[in-house]
């Protein structure tokens, strides 16, 4: 062996035993439902600080709830981070996720405790942030389109092929677009609306977020998203205008809850905690995440959409993250709206 493979494979030893050595054996699956590239800070930053492995893998908030349930009698999950809050209030209301009391509580702000009150402890808020939508004002100008600035606006018939939406049963996003349109316009009124929207709609997506990403390159012209979610896309530098709908929109509270039967549970408890702190929510700015922090002490962007600023109509989380409502009207949305011809 000449010198140079003999510092190479003791220098890689030297790595190696200083990778195991850190982690310990110590573990955390965590499923996440925010962006991925959030979702990776996540991990990556709990690694480094404490010296437990992350498993993350990030799917949707509706996918996320369904994996949960599916593996409830076998968890292979610890903690369920990000995505909007209905679901995690269903998992809450099933039993799927487990109570626990952060001792963080008195830095968080009140709508992140009440998240928690009403799932008996079994979830806590993380961020939140305002419904609406994002357009690429190239692809509007280049197709001779009036700006919307109205949810009904949407329904333009000629937006026909402009328009991009998640599924609401793979994606928070478009379950809170579903409950909020019935909110607006009432549970008849807010079909009919789906019913016409649904005609202008050119694809459903998987992924909450991907309908602006999709417009940022050009691939459609209007994106039904959080408003932070399309802030993101225009601070990159796409031609993204944000919208916050005239007749006033619906938000999340973006959660966080234990899954039941953690096989990791003290990680898991230490992931929350951390997961808490203002330094950590602080760290969503590195990639331009512009939800409202839950930890009152933790910074917020000058981009961030301005909530206070924005008609919020009084989102009625107990009744659209109940089990029985989630599955009734996603079910209703499925058999009378998407196999609608278009
Ligand atoms: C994006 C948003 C989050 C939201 C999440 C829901 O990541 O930035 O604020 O909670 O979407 O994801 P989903 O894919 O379930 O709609």
């Amino acid at each position: 062996m000449n010198r140079f493979s003999l510092v190479l494979s003791s220098s890689v030893v030297a790595l190696a035993s200083s990778a195991t050595m850190s982690f310990a054996g110590e573990k955390v699956t965590l499923y996440c439902s925010a962006q991925e590239d959030w979702c990776q800070v996540m991990a990556r930053g709990f690694e480094e600080e404490s010296g437990i492995k992350v498993n993350m893998t990030r799917k949707s908030s509706g996918e996320t709830f369904a994996q949960i349930k599916a593996e409830s009698a076998n968890p292979k999950g610890d903690v369920w981070w990000g995505g909007t809050g209905d679901p995690h209030l269903q998992a809450a209301e099933e039993g799927l996720t487990t109570p626990y009391v952060t001792p963080m509580r008195g830095e968080l702000n009140g709508w992140a405790i009440s998240q928690a009150k009403s799932a008996g402890d079994k979830t806590i808020g993380i961020y939140s942030g305002a419904l609406g939508y994002g357009y690429n004002s190239e692809l509007l100008a280049a197709a001779g389109l009036a700006a919307p600035s109205c949810w009904k606006d949407l329904l333009k018939p000629e937006y026909k092929g402009h328009v991009q939406m998640a599924n609401p049963n793979s994606s928070g996003t478009a379950y809170t677009t579903l409950a909020t349109i019935i909110q607006l316009f009432g549970e008849e009124g807010g079909f009919d609306f789906m019913k016409g929207l649904h005609k202008n709609i050119n694809q459903y997506t998987k992924s909450g977020s991907a309908p602006i990403k999709a417009a940022a390159r050009g691939e459609t012209t209007i994106g039904i998203v959080f408003m932070h979610d399309a802030v993101k896309q225009a601070v990159k530098g796409f031609p993204i205008t944000v919208v916050a709908p005239c007749e006033g929109t619906g938000y999340e509270i973006g959660s966080m809850s234990i899954i039941e039967g953690s096989r990791n549970l003290e990680n898991a408890q230490k992931f929350y905690d951390w997961a808490l702190t203002a330094d950590v929510q602080s760290m969503a700015l590195q990639v331009n995440a512009f939800q409202v922090p839950s930890n009152m002490g933790a910074e917020t962007s000058p981009s961030a959409p301005d909530l206070a600023s924005i008609k919020l109509i009084d989102y009625d989380f107990t009744l659209y993250g109940s089990s029985a409502e989630r599955k009734r009207l996603l079910k209703k949305w499925d058999e009378d709206v998407s196999v609608l011809p278009q």
